[in-house]
């Protein structure tokens, strides 16, 4: 299992630091959640914080994009330095758009699905992407409770892929992952997992991050 800590949980006073122990700490990618208190009830941080933390770490930045109109932002986030850009399925950018402009700057393209939408609705998009992000809990903040009634859609989408050899697809799981549920991730095949405060709430972080991989 591949993880991703969640920097909604970090110390915005040192986001640098923050970054660099998650890196030290064994961290695979860095995940930062971008919202805009429109797409999501709640605004955290765009591009520019972005940009002013890329250097302290080379690891994948995971940018994921809470927000209306993706589209318009592509360039910004491009320019931030983010490897992955995932956005909602259920945004107001054209999909097809959307994702031909984040390959046209080279970075790797997933589309998001928050709980009540269904599997189908990424499927025409699939030959497309490089991962599909299935939100575990509803967008929006942190430390709430693991759905496992989402596993079901995870395994609905790996099998998609599989059925269409699209074998390279990652499967993401985000909200509520921790000691407890990521076992059931795990089972159902989701590949990186997202973390906020299992990491970030832990006594030792590194230790967190090696029981979280294990799986
Ligand atoms: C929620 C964010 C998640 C969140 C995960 O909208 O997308 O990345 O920070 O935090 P935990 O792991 O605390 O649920
Ligand atoms: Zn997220």
């Amino acid at each position: 299992m591949k993880i991703a800590p969640s920097l909604l949980s970090c110390d915005f006073s040192k986001m640098g630091e923050e970054i660099e122990r998650m890196d030290l700490a064994g961290a695979d990618w860095m995940h930062l959640d971008v919202m805009d208190g429109h797409f999501v009830p709640n605004i955290t941080f765009g591009a520019p914080v972005i940009k002013a933390v890329r250097k302290f770490s080379n690891r994948p930045f995971d940018v994921h994009l809470m927000i209306s109109d993706p589209l318009k932002y592509i360039d910004d986030f491009a320019d931030a330095g983010a490897d992955i850009i995932t956005f909602h399925v259920e945004c107001d950018s054209d999909i097809d758009d959307t994702i031909a402009k984040i390959k046209s700057r080279g970075i790797k393209p997933g589309l998001v699905l928050k709980p009540n939408t269904p599997a189908w609705t990424v499927f025409p998009y699939l030959e497309k992407l490089d991962l599909v992000l299935v939100m575990t809990v509803e967008p929006g903040f942190g430390g709430q409770s693991f759905m496992p009634e989402m596993m079901p859609k995870v395994k609905e989408i790996k099998r998609e892929c599989q059925r269409r050899g699209l074998n390279n697809i990652l499967i993401e799981a985000d909200g509520g992952i921790g000691r407890d549920t990521i076992e059931q991730a795990s089972e159902a095949g989701v590949d990186v997992c997202v973390a906020g405060t299992a990491v970030f709430r832990a006594a030792d972080p590194a230790k967190a991050i090696e029981l979280f991989k294990s799986f």
